[in-house]
């Protein structure tokens, strides 16, 4: 059974380990897999530590695409992965979460025949304004197995009629890396250099274009969370995005750390110490439920509600209006805390190459 192993971009590569160190586990020779880099992500920050830290192995193709608008993006994806299939075909495609390379990729391989699985299927935010929503819309029409993350993906997929056999519960990839790597997370040079203390600082972490594509909302958000922070350190790890615009705007306030985008077991280090976490990502909304750490999500919406119900995240919105009363929730001490969803326990990797041995070409 040939597979192809498809990341682009940097949650990718978290996902992807899960699945690869399963496969090593396993030891099953049925599986021939190839890993096919797109390029999207290609900083040494935002794709080749994750590929050294996680013990990735180095990629058998790099398409090597880099950045550009969402079309070009996808189009130069759509067109290399082609070209790549037609000379060298695979037996199943396997894409994971959310990003261009995701849909780009399926929807090669489904025109040339070739069986799409997805991991984190099903999830939805129901904002068509978001690229990442209008991805997993596209792929999820075309995958042929669905790998879920929860009970709530595998029912919207039943609700747009996918057959139940086609629907496997597996739980969170994501959790699988962590739990993994979580005796090896790593001191980042910040925490000696401004002296952290645990549970005394505050992580802030932006990419969204709607939260970082205008100067004034970026300007807004920033300001709001210095002011009712007070004195706490904000840590700001910048997305290559995020810089582009923060570049332009001044901030004259020394409890504001802005540092470059940490690695894996940097960031997490971090995180797991912080006293909250302040972000637009879906992905950190995760980590943090199952590291007990609280969460503030800067969006009107999320794909992973388990987070809020069961975890530590809390929808504070996309305007500035919930900052201030959400921080002094937190710095009184009033935070939920969070419990593991159903699966999150490390051994979804297995649980999905366990299923795709099993499958019809
Ligand atoms: C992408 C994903 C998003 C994911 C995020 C994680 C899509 C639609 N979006 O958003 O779902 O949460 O990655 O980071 O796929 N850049 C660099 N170096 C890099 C990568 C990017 O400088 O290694 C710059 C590029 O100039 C680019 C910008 O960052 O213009 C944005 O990168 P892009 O891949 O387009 O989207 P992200 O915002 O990173």
């Amino acid at each position: 059974m040939k597979i192809d192993f498809i990341a682009g971009a940097r949650p990718n590569f978290i996902k992807i380990a899960s699945i690869i160190h399963a496969v090593d586990t396993l030891n099953l020779k049925e599986i021939k897999y190839r890993l096919v880099h797109t390029g999207q992500h290609y900083d040494k920050n935002m794709s080749g530590n994750f590929f050294d830290q996680l013990n990735i192995p180095n990629p058998d193709i790099n398409l090597e695409v880099k950045s550009g608008s969402q079309s070009e993006q996808t189009g130069k994806i759509m067109i290399r992965y082609e070209s790549l299939l037609k000379n060298n075909p695979t037996d199943f495609c396997l894409v994971v979460g959310d990003v261009n390379s995701t849909m780009a990729c399926s929807i090669v391989a489904k025109k040339m025949n070739t069986k799409v699985i997805h991991i984190e299927a099903g999830i939805r935010s129901w904002d068509m304004t978001m690229p990442e929503e209008i991805n997993r819309i596209v792929t999820d029409s075309i995958t042929d197995y669905f790998f879920t993350t929860s009970v709530l993906a595998s029912q919207n997929l039943t609700n747009c009629g996918v057959p139940k056999h086609k629907i496997f519960f597996v739980g969170n990839t994501m959790i699988d890396t962590l739990m993994r790597f979580k005796k090896d997370f790593l001191k980042p040079s910040i925490w000696d250099k401004i002296k952290l203390k645990k549970k005394s600082y505050i992580i802030l972490t932006l990419h969204r274009p709607h939260n970082v594509d205008f100067k004034e909302q970026l300007h807004s958000i920033i300001k709001e969370i210095l002011y009712s922070a007070k004195n706490i350190p904000v840590i700001f790890p910048v997305h290559p995005r995020t810089a582009k615009q923060l570049n332009t705007i001044h901030f004259d306030n020394p409890n504001l750390h802005l540092i470059s985008p940490l690695s894996y077991l940097e960031f997490n280090y971090l995180v797991e110490r912080s006293m909250a976490v302040i972000t637009d990502s879906g992905g950190i909304s995760e980590e943090t439920t199952v590291m007990n750490v609280p969460c503030m999500t800067l969006r009107n919406n999320t794909e992973r509600p388990e987070t809020v119900k069961y975890g530590t995240n809390e929808i504070i919105g996309a305007s500035t209006k919930l900052i201030k009363p959400m921080l002094e929730k937190l710095i009184l001490g009033n935070w939920k805390s969070g419990q593991a969803p159903a699966l999150w326990d490390g051994k979804s990797g297995d649980r999905i190459i366990q299923t795709i041995i099993n499958l019809k070409k």
